[in-house]
């Protein structure tokens, strides 16, 4: 596999970086339909059910969908918050049963998706603010490597690159990764294998993956856990419940608890 080729590209009218919010953790993976959504929801449930208050925020901004998974209909959504109709802590809705709250995208909103750099900085600075409400927030991100994505996850404390076997998966996983690290070196970067027919296959698809980002960045980030593939995954979404609260013991759901213990650890 050649993860080396993929093109770097910094794009222009990227902003500078700023500091990254302490308690932000950024869900991306470059390919699309890897599983982020479902595994933002998974963690925030499984912070909440460590008394955690937690946010999940949709920063899918041209498809949101985190409303979609867990059958909510919130009357106030990120595109409100961008009107200047309510500020961006007021758009929270709780998750009725899961214990955190959602703010939500807009969905098909192709204005969301195209914010140019000054008003993303203001929206991030806007969730600097609001993350200050809670322990923990999780930011689901769009598909892609974008500007908007790549600006979004450089101002999070710590970014999870989810990813399967595929190759086109490992990929654009490894793209991401290339491209965040060289806008912030050292960057708290770690993989996440999802849809893992194994938790051994899993630590083979990790091995890929750190092997290229050994070989051709001289960096190693560490795997912050294998999600094995579970069809519990694709009821609970059908049912638009959070798989944790309607299977808590099948694997995938127990894989995803300790990820988010491992989250919570202090360093070290
Ligand atoms: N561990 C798993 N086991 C089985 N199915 C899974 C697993 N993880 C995710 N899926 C399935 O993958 C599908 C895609 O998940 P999801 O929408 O969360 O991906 P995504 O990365 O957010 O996609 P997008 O890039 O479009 O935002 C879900 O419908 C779910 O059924
Ligand atoms: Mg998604």
């Amino acid at each position: 596999m050649t993860l080396a080729r993929t093109s770097a590209e910094t794009g222009p009218g990227t902003p500078a970086p700023v500091a990254p919010i302490p308690n932000l953790v950024a869900i991306a993976s470059g390919k699309g339909g890897v599983g982020k959504t479902w595994l933002s929801i998974g963690l925030a449930t499984a912070f909440a059910r460590q008394r955690q208050r937690a946010l999940l925020f949709d920063g899918d901004l041209g498809l949101a969908n985190v409303d979609v998974q867990l059958g909510l209909t919130p009357e106030r959504d990120l595109g409100g918050v961008l009107q200047g109709r309510y500020a961006m802590p007021d758009a929270a809705t709780p998750v009725a049963d899961a214990g955190f709250a959602v703010i939500a995208g807009r969905s098909g909103s192709g204005s969301l998706a195209a914010l140019d750099p000054q008003r993303l900085g203001r929206l991030a600075g806007e969730l600097a603010q609001t993350a200050t409400g809670y322990d923990r927030v999780l930011l689901d991100l769009g598909a892609g490597i974008e500007r908007t994505v790549r600006f979004l996850a450089a101002r999070a404390r710590t970014c999870l690159v989810v990813t399967n076997d595929e190759p086109t998966a490992l990929t654009d996983a490894y793209a991401f990764i290339k491209l965040l690290a060289m806008s912030r070196p050292g960057a708290d970067l770690r993989v996440v294998v999802n849809m893992a027919a194994s938790k051994s296959e899993g630590e083979r698809t990790y091995g890929t993956l750190r092997k290229a980002c050994e070989s051709f960045l001289k960096i190693s980030p560490p795997l912050a856990g294998i999600v094995r593939r579970d069809p519990h995954a694709r009821e609970a979404i059908r049912s638009q419940v959070p798989l944790l609260v309607r299977h808590p013991n099948a694997p995938a759901a127990q894989d995803i608890e300790a990820i988010a213990q491992a989250l919570l650890s202090p360093p070290g």
